[in-house]
């Protein structure tokens, strides 16, 4: 049966971002996290970089700040930047403090380095950071008693004062597919955090896991939120290149140790590319590999580390090490066969410095929001630092506001009388993967408007197919992350045909030039509209 709940603060999404947050609310909130899948199922758990954060004395919250804008291409916020890495040493010092098991040299923390950063200042756990945070916010969550954990329960649509037609804005909860009893109940709260993750999914090669489908961003958005910089789609250069190895990511701190990148024929090219060489922003070290690929026609390029020392390798990249080993591949000895892979949504939801979006009593962070800090590029190991720096901000933002004596408002139980079971279900299989593939190959690394241009004809074809589909059948985990997904590539179409230039993650073979003024792609469906494109 459809049932409803109801809670001080629902937090949508067990990763990084919500799992802070829940955990820094005062104990005398009854708060509900939520996720669709598993609780350690979101990108989090498989971090191997580490956290990038001010933590040796040789450096400063200014290097940070600089290595940030210029990774971000012109277009960072700066109060954002400055903002997130003065937070940095404390952020950590909170996870010290709740026990993550850092990785440590004799008496200090290990730190590495990856690309854009002028310092080492990616604290980790060996080349497994996301899982120790993981299982140490899961841990400490499990013992609050004031904190309810659902899991299996996929978040629908968010419902709003407007959809309600009670006076004032502002949003009041969601409703979500209970995936194991079948039925839709209805979650009410004070306070909704969208915590959800990216939208890497979106392309056919990603080493996201599955589920990044983008559903916050694309419920705000249909919730009348602003939507920003939803182009810049960060390609991560070294996925593992193996026909049984889906989605593994080769740490960018293979190369901060100094791991090299080859052709086929052993050859180092990165320096013709960028000074940096292998340490370059991400971007640039992407579209190299992209470059040379297509040059010469090569499945793959290789990363090679095995000229460090066989212990080395071992101890710093255990999990890498042992997962190439179990399909063939000594990197003590041999180079590692790599492509880029989408990886990480650098736009998102707009927020403030607190999280807040534009509806009222609704909060976004992680890597759903947009707060200003990664720009047009996110510098390697700035996202979980934001999960943790926005994550506690929110936090003191609802409860410093949070009138408990108020009401909170009941909203009707979800209606499924007028739908039926779906016997097509191979419809959503199929236009799941056209989506992908035209994504990766229209929107991918390297753009120009014929290609976006068709890809936007694609998707509003897959869109009205998709809508149709959810009117009429009952809904389920596949259709509502399609339906996110289709919605969400919607928005970065769009926002890659309004950019009439090259910056950071966008490249257009037509703009190939920075313009002289960076400025953010904003979109909100108010402005689709008037524009007669929704
Ligand atoms: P996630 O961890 O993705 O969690 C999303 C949560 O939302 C999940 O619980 C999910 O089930 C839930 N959810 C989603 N939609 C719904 C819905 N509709 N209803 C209910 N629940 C929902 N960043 C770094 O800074 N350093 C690194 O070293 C690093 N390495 C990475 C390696 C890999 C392989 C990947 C994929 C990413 C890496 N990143 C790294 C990026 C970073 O891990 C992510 O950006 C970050 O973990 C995102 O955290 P999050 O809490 O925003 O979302
Ligand atoms: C990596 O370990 O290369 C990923 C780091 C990141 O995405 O910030």
């Amino acid at each position: 049966m459809n049932s409803s709940l109801s809670f001080d603060v629902l937090i949508v999404g067990s990763g990084a971002a919500g799992l802070t947050l829940g955990l820094s609310l005062p104990e005398h909130l009854r708060v509900a996290i939520i996720s669709k899948d598993q609780l350690d199922a979101g990108s989090t758990r498989w971090a191997q970089g580490g956290v990038a954060a001010v933590l040796d004395q040789e450096d400063s919250v200014e290097a940070h700040v600089q290595d940030t804008l210029i990774a971000g291409a012109g277009l960072c916020h700066e109060p954002a930047v400055r903002f997130t890495v003065e937070q940095s040493t404390q952020a950590i010092q909170w996870l010290i403090d709740l026990g993550v098991p850092f990785t440590q040299e004799g008496e200090k923390f290990h730190l590495t380095r990856e690309g854009g950063h002028s310092a080492r200042r990616i604290i980790h756990a060996a080349d497994a950071t996301g899982l120790a945070i993981s299982d140490t916010l899961l841990n400490c969550v499990k013992t609050r008693a004031n904190i309810t954990l659902l899991h299996n329960y996929i978040a629908i649509d968010l419902i709003t004062r407007e959809k309600l037609g009670l006076n004032g804005q502002g949003c009041v909860g969601a409703y979500f597919l209970n995936n194991d009893s079948g039925y839709v109940d209805v979650i009410t709260a004070r306070a909704t955090v969208l915590a959800t993750g990216g939208a890497s999914k979106a392309y056919l090669y990603t080493s996201n896991p599955d589920g990044a489908s983008g559903d916050g961003i694309a419920m705000a958005f249909r919730a009348g939120c602003r939507v920003a910089n939803m182009e810049f789609n960060q390609f991560h250069p070294t996925c593992l290149y193996h026909p049984q190895a889906k989605s593994f990511l080769i740490t960018e701190a293979v190369r901060g140790e100094g791991g090299r990148l080859l052709l086929p024929d052993g050859e180092p090219f990165m320096h013709r590319f960028d000074a940096r060489g292998e340490l370059a922003p991400r971007d640039i070290v992407a579209r190299a590999i992209d470059h040379e690929m297509k040059r010469l026609g090569a499945d793959c390029l290789f990363l090679n580390i095995s000229h460090k020392p066989a212990e080395f390798i071992k101890e710093h990249f255990p999990t890498i090490y042992e997962r190439c080993a179990e399909l063939g591949i000594d990197i003590t000895s041999q180079p590692i066969p790599v492509v880029p892979a989408a990886h990480y949504t650098c736009g998102g939801v707009v927020t403030d410095i607190c999280g807040r979006t534009d509806i009222p009593h609704l909060y976004a962070i992680g890597e759903t929001a947009s707060t200003g800090l990664h720009g047009a590029n996110r510098l390697a190991s700035n996202s979980l630092l934001e999960c943790f720096v926005f994550a506690r901000s929110a936090a003191t933002h609802i409860a410093a506001n949070m009138d408990l004596e108020a009401d909170i408002p009941t909203a009707p139980v979800w209606d499924d009388s007028q739908v039926k079971d779906s016997d097509e279900d191979v419809v959503i299989s199929h236009n799941w993967d056209e989506l992908r593939r035209f994504m990766w190959d229209y929107v991918g690394i390297v753009r120009t408007t014929k290609r976006l241009l068709r890809a936007k004809h694609r998707v509003h074809l897959l869109r009205q197919e998709i809508q149709e589909f959810y009117r009429n059948y009952h809904v389920s985990n596949d259709l509502l992350e399609l339906r996110n997904l289709v919605d969400v590539a919607d928005v970065i179409i769009r926002s890659a045909l309004l950019r009439k230039e090259s910056r950071g993650l966008h490249y257009s073979r037509d703009y190939p030039d920075a313009l002289p003024r960076a400025f953010d792609t904003v979109l909100t469906p108010k402005y689709l509209k008037e524009l007669g494109e929704l």
